[in-house]
């Protein structure tokens, strides 16, 4: 195969906001107890959270991390989790059909956060609760003293207010499966006045309105125009979720899935900018695509799960090379939307489909999921070059014409560094990249890291790491030139300075 690709300073798509290397954290599993929170274990802080979960998280610099659901947060009392632990009640979690035990709260997961350095997208609960509890935690949170809440958290031994600056206006409200689920007008009002009085209360944050909870939903892409008919003037992103997997165990219409998350993103832009015209109005919005990964693998498993246990070993797929190659494709998917996209959170972070997984006493250990996304995040910011490109393509049942190359370039001017994220979508054929980087005059080939090998479905666990990045030799380099071989279905991170 072959493929060619320009790079040049003179066509930039958009600096790179950080918080699109989100992630999440959500009451569900052993994402919290048995994850980032567990007292028992060796490597456990004064506060019980694993020290070895937060080195992990460190290296993976993730900006923003959602809590506390998902789902979980339609029917969530944010009250349960404030103050002395020994008062705080158990709760029947009918989200996930487990235990809650509420030992870990808004102010024990502010520590945690600050702990991998953090900030917090905080969602509230417009499921079961509406404009009051809102105003409440944001209250709680974020006002400094002299009023009943902020004076509760003081005397929760918290004097200094959270500040959090991004929250979420409820989640996924589209679905059936969701606690008090809405229809898209029922939503919008209540999102609308819910963000009015929250930011009443702190005008400097910004509000995420909910989105499909997928594009397969009927009501999409509906619910995003009636919502934001509704909630325009108040909201500042537009949360997109989506999971991608190979149910069918076909590794190409696999490859090519990243497809739907580019079409579901420039959707959903064209449906913000419709009713911006519609509005008259000067506001942008843009997207946060606050769920994202890839989640089939334990979906028959959890059939079986018994109900109403604490932190229950649910969601936790087993992560392959393809499902990385394909993280790969769907990170390089956001940085070519890094205009339009400024929020996105993988989904999840600790043993929930997850990139870092624990096991009780032992050691915390990393996905194959875990590598794409610590090289784009380490990597990937600055500007976006406009990466055109050009190469041999496949027919996709479900895309039609498929290129076997995605790719994305961020030049890093701070740094004197670019970097090109390119993947070979082929399970069996290595291809021959030619860059042209015209405009890099000075530069030389730096690192070429690899994510490939012999076995699409090689995974990791804890006693064995089978798919981890290798480097590979550096290409020749003339006039701003060179040719790169990009291995069979792997994901491949060039590094020039
Ligand atoms: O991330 C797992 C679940 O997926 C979240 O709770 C929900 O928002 C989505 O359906």
């Amino acid at each position: 195969l072959s493929g060619k690709i320009i790079v040049d300073t003179s066509f930039t798509l958009s600096e790179v906001d950080p918080r699109l290397f989100g992630s999440f954290i959500e009451h569900l599993g052993r994402a919290v107890y048995g994850g980032i929170y567990d007292p028992d274990h060796p490597t456990a802080d004064a506060q019980g959270f694993r020290g070895d979960v937060i080195e992990l998280v460190k290296k993976l610099d993730v900006p923003l991390i959602r809590y506390p659901g998902g789902n979980f947060v339609s029917g969530y009392r944010w009250e349960d989790g404030v103050g002395p632990k020994t008062e705080r009640p158990s709760r029947l979690d009918l989200a996930w059909r487990s235990i809650e035990p509420n030992q870990i709260g808004t102010n024990e997961f502010m520590d945690w956060a600050r702990k991998v350095g953090a900030e917090v997208n905080l969602a509230v609960n417009l499921g079961t609760r509406g404009i009051e509890a809102a105003q409440s935690l944001i209250e709680y949170c974020n006002h400094p003293s002299g009023t009943y809440w902020s004076d509760l958290r003081r005397s929760h031994g918290y004097p200094e207010p959270h500040n959090i600056k991004v929250w979420s206006l409820g989640n996924e409200m589209d679905g059936r499966w969701q606690i008090g689920h809405k229809t898209a007008h029922e939503y919008g009002r209540l999102a609308s006045e819910t963000g009015r009085v929250m930011k009443w209360v702190d005008p400097s944050i910004e509000l995420v309105v909910c989105g499909s909870s997928n594009s397969r939903m009927p009501s999409y892409p509906d619910w995003e125009a009636s919502v934001l008919m509704e909630a325009y003037d108040e909201v500042d992103y537009i949360a997109l979720h989506n999971y991608y997997g190979n149910e069918d165990d076909n590794i190409l219409e696999y490859m090519a899935q990243s497809e739907d998350m580019d079409h579901y993103i420039q959707t959903v832009i064209a449906t913000c900018d419709f009713v911006q015209a519609k509005k008259r109005s000067k506001k942008q919005i843009n997207i946060a695509f606050d769920e994202w990964n890839v989640w089939f693998h334990s979906n028959e498993a959890d059939k079986k799960q018994e109900p109403w246990t604490i932190g229950p070993p649910i969601l936790q797929d087993r992560y392959t090379l393809e499902d990385a190659v394909l993280i790969g494709e769907l990170l390089i998917t956001l940085l070519k939307h890094a205009d339009r996209v400024k929020i996105a959170c993988l989904a999840q972070l600790v043993n929930v489909i997850a990139p870092i997984m624990t096991e009780p006493g032992k050691g915390a250990w990393a996905q194959t999921i875990y590598y794409p996304f610590l090289h784009a995040s380490r990597y990937g910011r600055g500007t976006v070059l406009r990466t055109p490109l050009e190469a041999s393509s496949y027919e996709s049942v479900t895309f039609g014409a498929v290129s076997y190359l995605t790719a994305i370039a961020v030049y890093n001017e701070q740094e004197g560094a670019l970097t090109l994220f390119a993947v070979n979508r082929s399970p069996e054929k290595s291809m021959e990249l030619s860059c042209d980087l015209r405009s890099f005059e000075g530069f030389m080939p730096a690192d070429h890291i690899i994510l490939d090998g012999p076995d699409p479905k090689a995974y990791n666990s804890a006693d064995q790491q089978n798919v981890v990045p290798r480097r590979g030799t550096l290409p020749a380099w003339e006039n701003g030139r060179c040719s790169v071989i990009l291995s069979p279905l792997s994901w491949n991170v060039l590094r020039f300075s």
